[in-house]
């Protein structure tokens, strides 16, 4: 057994040395020196080479979106790459489709500059901004959901779409050995440009949410980028189907406010997804719109209420609820935000209803 341990400890340290070698040969014999991005054929940056084309762009103050901090995971940082990319890597290939190869699309959190670069980033990239802000309020939503209200500082004040999310920085701690970025969908409306709130749920062991729940507080300095996304409100008459669950309830909060404010009478159902009355929050603040909207309605509905929840609204699985009770086909639009999970089993039930798969937008808090 002892001898076991030994042998255990022996190959454990090898491969520390080994990594910690491979680290010091990156850094010094792999130094690939001042090299030029050139980008959309206009802007010209000679920055140090070595580090992820990502990272590099953000020193930069050029933010691409980037949801899981670099991670390779959520696919959200893809640039065009015309020159100095090298073959694509296996870490990229599940996030590319065959076109976007074709097209020299590449994950920029994956590729290393080595050599002089060009590239090609969407102008509105060049709008994205750092903020820096300070945490005016911290509320609990529920047990595992907290709001947080940035007082914006530096610039003062944001402009973004209904719906849009920014990136939030977590410093160093405890967690995370250098700061990392997750993007969350801002909750307020968007006229109040002086401020941005979140709804963030506690993940267990997640790296930025842990910094949230159990190390932020109020009066704290904090760094944001942003916004970013695809998810608002398309300018048409349809109808409107929203759906989410937990924090998913962020951007519809935001979109449900901006039209408010903006008297958008379009007909609206939002189908809120929980599990026991526990998972419910904001329940006066969302009816509300009721009576702000001309024709609104908000559903929401619990999976697994609990006898002494009393509970005498919707119960089943959203996608049961919804099969239930939406009426509207072919002219009506969806936005969903939720888990990736929940969102593919609504767009089943919300195709079947007739709603095309083009008029259904979301965004999945992966
Ligand atoms: C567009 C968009 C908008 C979003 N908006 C919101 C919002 O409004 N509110 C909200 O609460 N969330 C939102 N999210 C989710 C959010 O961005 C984070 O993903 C989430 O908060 C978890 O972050 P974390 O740093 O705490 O967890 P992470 O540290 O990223 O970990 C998440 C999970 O993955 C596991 N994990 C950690 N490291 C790895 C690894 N290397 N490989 C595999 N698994 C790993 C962890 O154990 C944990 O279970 C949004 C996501 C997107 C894409
Ligand atoms: S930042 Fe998520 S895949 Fe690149």
């Amino acid at each position: 057994m002892n001898e076991l341990i030994q042998a255990v400890g022996i190959l454990s340290a090898i491969s520390a040395v080994l990594s910690l070698l491979m680290v010091i040969a990156d850094r010094t014999i792999a130094n690939y020196g001042e090299v030029t991005i050139t980008i959309n054929d206009e802007k010209k940056l000679t920055v140090q080479g070595g580090s992820t084309l990502l990272s590099t762009l953000m020193s930069e103050e050029i933010f691409i979106p980037s949801a899981c901090g670099g991670r390779g995971s959520c696919g959200f940082c893809k640039v065009r790459v015309l020159e100095g990319a090298g073959d694509t890597l296996p870490t990229e290939l599940p996030h590319l489709s065959e076109e976007e190869r074709r097209n020299s699309i590449r994950l920029s959190c994956q590729l290393k500059i080595k050599k002089d670069m060009k590239i090609e980033i969407p102008e509105e990239l060049f709008n994205v901004k750092q903020f820096r802000g300070v945490v005016a309020r911290i509320r609990d939503l529920t047990y595992d959901i907290k709001e947080i209200t940035i007082r914006l500082l530096e610039p003062a004040e944001i402009s973004f779409k209904a719906g849009q999310y920014v990136q939030l920085e977590t410093p160093e701690y405890e967690l995370a050995d250098e700061p990392v970025y997750r993007a969350y969908s801002v909750s307020s409306a968007p006229s109040r440009k002086d401020l941005v709130e979140l709804e963030i749920r506690r993940v267990p062991n997640g790296i930025c949410t842990t910094y949230v729940h159990d190390y932020l507080k109020e009066g704290a300095a904090v760094t944001l980028n942003g916004p970013y996304g695809e998810f608002f409100l398309r300018d048409s008459t349809r109808r409107i189907v929203f759906i989410a669950g937990g924090s998913g309830n962020a951007p519809i909060k935001s979109i449900l406010s901006d039209m408010a404010e903006k008297k958008i009478g379009r007909k609206a159902l939002y189908f809120f997804g929980a599990r026991t009355t526990k998972d419910l929050f904001l329940q006066e603040e969302m009816k509300a719109f009721e009576g702000q909207l001309s024709d609104f309605t908000y559903i929401p509905a619990l999976s697994e209420p609990a006898e002494e929840d009393n509970w005498g609204g919707e119960t089943g699985l959203i996608t049961d609820v919804i099969d239930r009770r939406l009426d509207m086909g072919e002219e009506t639009e969806a936005y969903l935000c939720g888990s990736p999970g929940m969102i593919a089993a609504c767009i089943k039930v919300l195709t079947a209803k007739g709603i095309p798969e083009e008029r259904i937008y979301y965004d999945k808090f992966a």
